[in-house]
């Protein structure tokens, strides 16, 4: 019985809850945050600014975002014992392994703001989480390739001070890009909230019982990394290099469509867009501006990227299945031109996605109505039958 639109029964059937973050329009290829569409958000906010959005239902004003850039800000350290649970990772470690394990141990941390009954504590939780994300992600990346850990510079952007991070040494001056900075800034948008998808769920799932927020979260990241999720774009970036020329193309969509095979067309199809998603218009258009701000206009990937959509986007099995581009399909290359190793992609996509889980955890939890999730299972199993002794079987 939302107010604003109309739903048909088949959709009412699936929808788990009602919810004010927000909207999709699968058919339509609309993605709305709180009513404003992800076009004008990417084109005209910063990511704090989608995130203040996200968080308070309404876009801030000079003073309220300026307060909340500040407020995150001054939260960007990790408490320094932290230090050491990343030592305790191989070096080698997935970082989307590292990223479960710290953002979950956040939990052992905070007991002061553990009363999440309490507005206060839970707003606070909400900017530390945001906060140290970025942190998390480049410490992550630094102990992966055997770095010093970067200290956030708080005089810099949130974006900015994120790159900094990453890619910062101790040994000289670094000034992040500001085009790169711009594209980061709305990668993390693109990917700051999308409903009820299967890390959303998870988290939801897990704060049903009253789990703390961190630990929920931690949740969320697990199962993100899969690759028919956040993983996505880390799996497409591997099919692009193993496609490797666009002679290979043909070959690899003619596998997609072999249901024998279990490939899939990494970075393509999606459960409720049947349209074109929104968010990989947006990518590609971030993806041209950064690969020309780099002079690599021909980068190999890009240009076999465009020739893998421009064909299956002709054939006949994507159409009947009407099987797009997601956001998945180009955001491997624009990060990949960034810096960001393949390895690293699905954390930047927790980064963004952590404002959004937050955000709908916040919601069920606040919701009178909400009771722990127990979905039941049809049992198609065996008769009831008795147990024979150990001598008889
Ligand atoms: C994300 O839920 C979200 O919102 C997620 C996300 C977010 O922001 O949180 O948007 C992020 O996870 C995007 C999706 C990233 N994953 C990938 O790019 C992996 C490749 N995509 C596929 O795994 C697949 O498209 C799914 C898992 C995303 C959706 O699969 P479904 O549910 O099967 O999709 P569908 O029902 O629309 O498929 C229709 C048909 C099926 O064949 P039939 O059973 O009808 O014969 O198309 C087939 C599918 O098998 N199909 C594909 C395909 N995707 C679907 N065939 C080849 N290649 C593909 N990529």
């Amino acid at each position: 019985e939302a107010k604003v639109f109309t739903y048909d029964p088949g959709f009412l059937s699936t929808a788990s809850c009602r919810s004010t973050i927000t909207y999709i329009d699968g058919e339509k290829g609309e993605l709305l945050y709180r009513g404003y569409p992800i076009e004008q958000l990417a084109e005209q906010c910063s990511f704090l600014e989608v995130a203040y959005l996200l968080k308070k239902g309404e876009l801030p004003k000079a003073d309220e975002l300026a307060k909340f850039e500040r407020d995150v800000m001054q939260h960007t350290m990790l408490h320094d014992q932290m230090n050491h649970f990343f030592r305790g990772f191989r070096r080698d470690a997935h970082p989307m392994a590292v990223m479960v394990g710290v953002v979950g141990a956040l939990s052992a941390f905070y007991h002061d703001v553990m009363d999440f009954s309490d507005q206060e504590h839970r707003d606070l939780s909400f900017i530390r989480l945001i906060a140290k994300m970025p942190t998390i992600v480049a410490m992550a990346y630094k102990y992966n390739i055997g770095h010093p850990f970067m200290y956030p510079r708080n005089d810099l952007g949130y974006t900015a001070n994120f790159l900094h991070m990453m890619f910062g040494t101790p040994c000289e001056k670094y000034e992040p890009n500001p085009v790169l900075v711009r594209a980061m800034d709305v990668i993390f948008t693109l990917h700051a909230d999308h409903e009820q998808n299967a890390s959303t769920s998870t988290v939801r799932l897990a704060g049903s019982s009253g789990a703390n927020p961190f630990a929920c979260i931690s949740a969320g990241i697990a199962c993100l990394w899969g690759p028919a999720h956040g993983g996505a774009n880390e799996a497409c970036l591997r099919m692009l290099e193993e496609i490797g020329d666009v002679s290979r193309v043909g070959e690899y969509i003619k596998r997609a469509k072999d249901k024998s095979d279990p490939f899939k067309l990494m970075g393509f199809g999606h459960r409720v867009y049947k349209n074109y998603d929104p968010r990989a218009k947006l990518m590609r258009k971030i993806c041209h501006e950064v690969l020309g701000e780099l002079g690599l206009e021909n980068d190999r990937l890009f240009k076999l990227a465009m020739a893998l959509e421009k064909i299956a986007l002709e054939d006949e099995y994507f159409v009947e299945k009407k099987l797009y581009p997601n956001v998945d399909f180009y955001s491997g290359i624009v990060q990949r031109a960034i810096g960001i190793p393949t390895s690293m992609f699905t954390c930047i996509f927790a980064l963004a996605r952590a404002v959004g889980w937050f955000v709908q955890w916040e919601e069920m939890i606040t919701d009178p109505e909400y009771k722990i999730g127990r979905p039941r299972q049809l049992y198609v199993g065996s008769p009831r039958r008795d147990v024979v002794p150990m001598s008889e079987r």
